[in-house]
């Protein structure tokens, strides 16, 4: 008897700028699935030379083959007719289009911060919870399938060298000024800032890793309108000491800048680009060693698992729409922390 071959996932791509490019190259490397549609407001981002975002990768096409081209997300829905988009949109777009989508039926990939707050976030769980044709959401928080942070959870699940006595995380940039006209990620009303927007990738992980907090003590710097510009934060995870710092007020010489120390009771592991051994394991006995990851980023790896969600594939639980509202909530703390100089306690 012949096997029935699954049909290919027509995808569409909503929002054509930095991570709309970063999706559109990573879907088109996927097995079973086909690009038939990009979607953006402004046609000009689907011919602009791409000026890219704080890491590279995204795709710079300019020739999209057979993808039909939109600039009206309604249009698109109805004629591409697509079974997963990508939903790239500045943030303050995330609950409603994903809202829309879900409705019509259409999973969706939404990326990071999942929206402005939790209770906005709940929103879209809500519509998860209602979507038709069994339509799945997925929040794109792409640590969680980075060859070096998974390496780093499976350390800490196994406990192959101990428990964890600390840990700290750091993601450091630039101020973003990488979309086309206004700046929306410097409105912190559009963005979140740098907690919601840069910083949350980490307090993520600690959620991922370390469960929910209990409470966040923050301190965090502020630029002359008051916007943050940079957030340090303790986690009160009960037992170890972990802490995470993020910034978007580096210097454009020092470039975009992504690292981790953890100490567990028998080994440091250190996630930094800048030293010689940008990944390496520091054991009580025995030598220091590189270990080997698999190629590739997160990005792909991220698209590779919602695509086996959407095809029915037994995957190991990495993310839930639950879990990402939660980060967000931890945010929320934060920032409510970093402006009382309180410890904020997360219930
Ligand atoms: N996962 C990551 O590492 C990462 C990195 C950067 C940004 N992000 C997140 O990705 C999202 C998008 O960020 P970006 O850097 O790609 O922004 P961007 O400004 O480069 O791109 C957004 C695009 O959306 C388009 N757009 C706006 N309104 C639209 C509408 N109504 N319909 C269709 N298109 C519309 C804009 O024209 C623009 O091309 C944000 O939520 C951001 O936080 C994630």
């Amino acid at each position: 008897m012949a096997s029935k071959k699954k049909a290919e996932k027509r995808v569409a791509i909503v929002g054509f700028g930095f991570m709309g490019r970063m999706h559109y190259g990573n879907w088109k490397k996927m097995k079973g699935a086909k690009v038939v549609a990009i979607c953006d407001r402004d046609k000009a981002q689907f011919t602009a030379p791409i000026t890219g975002g704080n890491i590279a990768g995204a795709d710079v096409a300019t020739d999209f083959g057979d993808a039909a081209l939109y600039d009206d997300f309604d249009q698109m829905l109805r004629e591409a007719k697509p079974d997963v988009i990508s939903l790239t949109l500045p943030t303050p777009l995330h609950v409603p289009l994903t809202a829309k989508a879900l409705q019509a039926g259409v999973s969706v990939l939404c990326e990071k911060p999942m929206a402005l707050n939790a209770v906005e976030c709940d929103k879209m769980i809500a519509a998860a919870k209602k979507a038709r044709k069994g339509a799945k959401l997925m929040v794109a928080h792409c640590l969680r399938f980075w060859p070096s942070y998974m390496y780093l959870k499976k350390l800490v699940e196994s406990k192959k060298y101990g428990k964890v006595v600390a840990a700290s995380f750091r993601r450091f940039s630039a101020p973003p000024g990488w979309q086309k006209g206004t700046n929306w990620f410097a409105d912190e009303a559009k963005s979140g800032g740098v907690a919601l927007d840069l910083h949350i990738h980490d307090t993520d992980m600690v959620n991922y890793l370390f469960g929910m907090p209990k409470a966040v003590t923050s301190s965090a710097a502020f630029g002359k309108h008051g916007e943050m510009q940079y957030i340090s934060t303790l986690y009160d995870v009960g037992g170890a000491a972990v802490t995470a710092e993020g910034s978007w007020v580096m210097t454009s010489t020092l470039g975009f800048e992504a690292s981790y120390i953890v100490t567990f009771e028998k080994a440091v592991v250190i996630l930094d680009g800048k030293r010689d051994k940008p990944l390496c394991v520091y054991p009580s006995k025995g030598e220091a060693f590189e270990p080997k990851l698999p190629a590739g980023e997160g990005y792909e790896y991220e698209i590779r698992w919602f695509l086996d969600v959407l095809n029915g594939k037994k995957v190991e639980k990495v993310i839930t729409p639950e879990q990402s509202r939660d980060s967000v909530k931890i945010v929320d703390a934060e920032r409510r922390s970093a402006k009382s100089g309180k410890k904020v306690a997360i219930r």
